[in-house]
């Protein structure tokens, strides 16, 4: 009998869910876009209760399509939009505040202080992380000072807090299970990446109740059954990684110096380091890459905020273009020698600059801009912004041969070339670009039985079209020193 597997890919714009096969082919998928919420300058929440209905609609909505019955899952792998916080009630399973998401700035002036204090050495050596308000942990601190009653409930161990994993998990399960996943864990800044375990003196220096808190078990483990009341069976979840971790699974850059890049709502580009957490001088992430069988495997993550949401900023704010897919067009008429600069700094700037009052400007704009200038400009800003990572990369002294991409951006042939060119770098894109949720069905199969090995999903992985660097060196010098130009005006670093 075929075996299915079910991902949940929960990202910051929309809920999916997708049927695997036993090879790895995708089946059915279903999606639901949900409310964002944006109460003040740079804040940014979401309804969790929102983020479980959609999840579960389309869970619904994928097996229906897939004309299978949840019987025929042999598990569930979950992955998700990382470090956005939820804090709910133990025993109502209520949330008690909206989600904090990872984009939002409300803690910038905790974390200034907390710099300010010296603490920022204690962060990067215990988690590989910096002091910014991305983490949850000051989102944490943030909802425990400003819900009333919130701290002394959180210390009687009566609130729950989870990462999106944890909260799905804690649904499915019928609050039976309160457990996350090392690479969830690991964007806590509470996590001891070196121990494996929350820190002690992380959780004092954020202020956060251990009760709080979910156990941590490896990417592919036995995290409990969810409950036959969702999906009509009871269906083991088996798998759990945040989304770019699993998307470093799904393009099988299981090696030492192999390199991803997914082009969702921001774009966060991943080297494998294997078994050595390396620190980065240029200001990047140390995290985990995925733990399997207890073992960690370390990765350094350059994370940008705004890639793909500097499109749909172009589409629903400015209503430039009706449909991501029309960029294109204005970029083959413009061409690559734009003179337009989008810095799409809406939330602030992340790595390598890490600088939570910056915001967005466009640069360079003369009487003869159009459309078409302004758009490109959106689309180069995310290839711009990958070679300001992969320059960190390089300065920490590491090669990168080759760039496996995916994410929805991955399928504009346009901005692959431009990112193969600027980045001077060979840019592979694979069959399946739908790697974050493959990359969670990976781990589910693998605690299951249906994959056996890194190995095995390592043969899976195809590439279908490379892109070579063909620009000259002048231009390319040229163009991304505007691009510096420009990212230095909006930094107030
Ligand atoms: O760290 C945030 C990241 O996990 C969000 O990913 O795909 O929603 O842009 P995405």
């Amino acid at each position: 009998m075929t075996r299915y597997l079910l991902a949940i890919d929960q990202g910051t714009t929309s809920s999916r869910a997708i049927v695997f096969d036993q090879s790895g082919n995708s089946i059915a998928t279903d999606q639901q876009e949900f409310h964002q919420y944006f109460p003040k300058d740079g804040w940014v929440e979401h309804d969790a209760l929102e983020i479980w209905e959609s999840t579960l609609s389309v869970c619904r909505g994928a097996l229906k399509q897939a004309g299978i019955e949840a019987g025929a899952l042999a598990g569930i792998g979950i992955t998700n939009q990382r470090e956005t916080t939820v804090v709910w009630e133990r025993d109502s399973g209520r949330p008690i505040h909206h989600a904090i998401v990872w984009q939002d700035r409300r803690t910038a002036s905790l974390c200034a202080k907390l710099k300010a204090d010296g603490h920022e050495d204690t962060v990067v050596d215990r988690t590989g992380l910096l002091i910014d308000p991305y983490f949850s942990a000051t989102k944490i601190a943030w909802i425990l000072d400003h819900v009333d009653g919130a701290r002394a409930r959180a210390e009687a161990g009566e609130l729950a807090f989870g990462t999106v994993d944890s909260w799905l998990l804690w649904n499915l399960t019928g609050g039976r299970s309160h457990r996350t996943d090392a690479t969830n864990a690991s964007r806590t800044a509470l996590f001891n990446i070196h121990d494996q375990d929350w820190d002690p003196t992380l959780l004092d220096l954020f202020r956060i109740p251990k009760a709080l808190l979910p156990e941590v078990l490896d990417s592919a483990a036995d995290y409990g059954t969810a409950q036959p009341e969702w999906l009509g069976a009871p269906v083991s979840i088996a798998g759990i990684a945040g989304d770019q971790h699993a998307a470093l699974i799904g393009q099988a850059c299981f090696s030492p110096g192999m390199a991803k890049s997914t082009y969702g709502t921001g774009c966060f580009l991943m080297l494998n380091t294997g078994d050595r957490a390396v620190r980065s001088e240029n200001r990047l992430l140390t995290t985990m890459a995925y733990r399997l069988n207890g073992k960690p495997c370390y990765a350094v993550e350059g994370s940008i905020f705004v890639a793909g949401a500097a499109m749909q900023w172009l589409r629903d704010g400015l209503k430039l273009i009706r449909h991501a897919s029309e960029s294109s067009a204005h970029a083959e008429a413009v061409g690559v020698d734009n003179p337009v600069y989008l810095v799409p700094a809406f939330t602030g700037l992340g790595a390598p600059h890490w600088d939570p009052h910056a915001r967005g400007a466009i640069m360079g704009l003369t009487r003869d801009t159009g459309i078409g200038e302004i758009v490109t400009a959106g689309l180069q800003s995310v290839c711009y912004q990958t070679k300001d990572l992969v320059r960190a990369i390089q300065n920490d002294g590491a090669s990168l041969a080759s760039l496996r991409v995916d994410g929805g951006m991955a399928v504009n042939d346009w901005v692959m070339q431009f990112l193969a060119d600027i980045l001077n770098v060979t840019v592979d894109r694979p069959r399946v670009t739908e790697t974050t949720a493959l990359g969670a069905a990976y781990l589910a199969g693998l605690q299951t039985g249906l994959f056996e090995s890194l190995e095995q999903i390592s043969e899976l992985w195809e590439c279908e079209r490379q892109f070579h660097p063909t620009m000259r060196p002048a231009l390319r010098e040229s163009l991304y020193a505007g691009w510096l130009d420009a990212v230095e005006r909006v930094c107030n670093n």
